[in-house]
């Protein structure tokens, strides 16, 4: 399960992204916003990224306007890494590399075509483990207040 969020600026595309054809075998819940009205990107991204944490969803994606506020709102969240990609290798590279588990897109930014291609690749890319773990480790020592020097 995906969950999805997205504030008003982002929820045309968030839109799109539901009607997108399952390819993958990949279901969706959305968490916000249902409306075009003003919603708030910390909020969507607090919901859906608390449901990655609590293991009823895999992995988040989210929308807003640019794709970094909502990102830095889910950084923000314990256990997220969320990566704000508008280019092809970065969705594939955050997950191979970062094991990011929440996408944030910009609907001012991209189309949804590519915008798709990017959930696509993010959803179905591997970390790779080995060198990439002891990164991403350290980044979840930071997390937890540790010193890394
Ligand atoms: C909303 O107008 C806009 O500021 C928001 O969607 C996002 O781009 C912030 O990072």
């Amino acid at each position: 399960m995906i969950a999805l969020g997205s504030d008003h600026a982002g929820f045309p595309l968030k839109t799109e992204l539901k009607n997108h054809p399952d390819s993958i075998g990949v279901k969706y819940k959305d968490f916000g916003c249902y409306t075009p009205e003003r919603f708030d990107y910390a909020i969507a991204a607090q919901k859906a990224c608390d449901a990655v944490i609590s293991g009823e969803c895999d992995k988040a994606i989210l929308c807003c306007g640019t794709g970094i506020g909502i990102s830095i709102a889910a950084n923000k969240v314990k256990g997220i890494r969320a990566s704000a990609c508008s280019d092809y290798f970065s969705a594939k590279y955050t997950r191979a590399h970062n094991d990011a588990n929440c996408l944030c897109l910009g609907a001012r930014v991209i189309g949804v075509g590519l915008a798709k291609e990017l959930v696509d690749v993010f959803l179905t890319t591997e970390f790779e483990g080995g060198r990439h773990q002891t990164r991403v480790n350290q980044i979840m020592a930071i997390e937890a207040g540790e010193k890394l020097y």
